[in-house]
């Protein structure tokens, strides 16, 4: 058994009277990739917000080394060796890459009126670092919006194991690529695993995460429908529970628009997507 990083029990959130997140268990190790599944809405956003610190949870328990937490800031989770990788990824895009790499975490030499910034130290860090990855760039001068997206998400992921993460939370890096570039980023997220890394990988797409994972959580609206380790589960089953809810709610709302509320056939299958849910 690797060793536990995190373990999530029962955890919960809520904004005022709405229920973002509820009942939800899951654990993250030391070398392996735990993925959280789930459609738009279904909670993902909101589960790795507790993770990083952004948002405290309200039920349940999060526990760190063993130890209970409750996180008010993302520094908190920060100082505990948990970086998030954000979609939105706030690069500087007309920056160099090696710029992005170290920003706001400059290093500087010299003292006093002399102390500047120390570029020699920070282009070749990067260019080491992203080696160590397997990215090869030809140039870290070169401004990172030049970057696709699956290298500037290549570049952040080197970047959070540079600076000592030990767990890393990756949310829907795959999900505005094409299927060349998702291959690349889940490379990397392999490489972050190979390295001893714990990853928390968010994706919608059962084929993304099923080649990398190690553990599956499931969300829908919201609440949890398992926590399962690879073994207990093929690929088979993983995208029919994720089709499966998804097209059934659908087909629901389709059905009772269709035929209103009361029509026989409309009802069962409300009450399918209930069974499901539960
Ligand atoms: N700050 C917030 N205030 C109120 N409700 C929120 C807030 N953030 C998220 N929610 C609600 O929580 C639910 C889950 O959202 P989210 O975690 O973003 O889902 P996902 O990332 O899976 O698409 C949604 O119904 C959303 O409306
Ligand atoms: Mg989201």
């Amino acid at each position: 058994m690797s060793e536990t990083l995190i373990e999530v029990r029962d955890i919960g959130k809520r904004y005022g009277n709405v229920i973002a997140l509820s009942g939800v268990t899951t654990s993250v190790h030391a070398g392996e990739v735990t993925c959280v599944l789930g459609d738009n809405g279904a909670g993902k956003s909101t589960f790795i917000k507790i993770l990083a610190g952004a948002h405290p949870h309200s039920d349940g328990e999060l526990v760190v080394d063993g130890e209970p937490r409750h996180f008010t800031s993302p520094r908190d989770a920060q100082a505990l060796g948990i970086a998030t990788v954000y979609q939105d990824l706030a690069v500087v895009p007309l920056m160099p890459v090696w710029r992005n790499f170290f920003l706001g975490q400059e290093p500087t030499k010299g003292w006093g009126p002399l102390r500047r910034l120390d570029r020699e130290t920070m282009k070749r860090t990067t260019s080491t670092e992203l080696a160590a990855m397997g990215i090869d760039l030809r140039d870290v001068d070169q401004p990172i919006g030049t970057l696709s997206g699956g290298e500037r998400q290549c570049v952040a992921i080197a970047r959070a194991v540079y600076f000592g993460a030990r767990v890393l939370i990756l949310d829907e890096p795959t999900a505005a690529l094409g299927v060349k570039q998702s291959g690349v980023v889940l490379k990397y997220i392999a490489r972050a695993r190979e390295r001893g890394l714990g990853v928390v990988f968010i994706t919608h797409n059962p084929h993304h995460a099923y080649p990398v994972g190690d553990r599956f959580m499931l969300l829908r609206r919201g609440r949890s429908m398992g926590d399962f380790p690879k073994s207990d589960l093929t690929l088979d089953e993983l995208t029919a529970m994720m089709a499966g809810g998804a097209e059934l709610e659908a087909l629901s709302h389709e059905l009772t628009a269709e035929l209103g509320q009361d029509s026989e056939v409309a009802q069962t299958m409300s009450q399918d997507v209930k069974v499901l849910d539960t």
